[in-house]
């Protein structure tokens, strides 16, 4: 049975916009409802109504959001348990970055993080790719289609 499954990118260079893309057609091909989004097109309070979500999310600066999801990651840093509650929402994080800098994936892990803290579930734990990520994507496409 096809699902409604978000796909958000946040990217500065486009790596993430391309992977994300790519899953989309990919789950389309499968049969899903699919919106593929920046996640700078999306407020805490879409999150709520989400049921399936697949993040692509690189990391900049010093274990930063890219610039174009600055505020999104922002929002769910900060955002308070008794206030924003995301039980409904089943997620899976692809943190894109470069192991050559110290936090690896840092805003990928920590969004991952926060999205937990606020009530939503893993379907499938989150995968950290370093710059050879194009290596990895087929596989790691066929695993969340597996997992959605
Ligand atoms: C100036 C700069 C800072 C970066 N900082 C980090 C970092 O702190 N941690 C990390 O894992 N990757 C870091 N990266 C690597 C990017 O996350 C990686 O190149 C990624 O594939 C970019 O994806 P995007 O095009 O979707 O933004 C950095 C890259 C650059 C050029």
């Amino acid at each position: 049975m096809g699902k409604k499954i978000t796909v958000l990118y946040g990217t500065e260079t486009g790596n993430s916009e391309s992977l994300a893309d790519e899953f989309a057609k990919a789950a389309k091909a499968k049969g899903h409802d699919v919106e593929l989004a920046a996640a700078s097109q999306k407020n805490i309070n879409d999150l709520k109504s989400i049921e399936n979500c697949v993040v692509v999310i690189s990391t900049w600066g010093d274990g930063d959001a890219p610039a174009d999801a600055e505020k999104f990651c922002e929002t769910l840093y900060t955002a308070e348990e008794d206030e924003v509650k995301l039980d409904k929402l089943r997620f899976h994080i692809l943190a894109l970055g470069d192991k050559s800098y110290i936090d690896f994936c840092g805003c990928g892990r920590r969004l991952d993080g926060h999205l937990e803290r606020l009530g939503a579930t893993r379907f499938l734990a989150r995968k950290d790719l370093d710059t050879d990520f194009q290596d990895h994507f087929s596989a790691w496409k066929d695993e969340v289609l597996k997992n959605v």
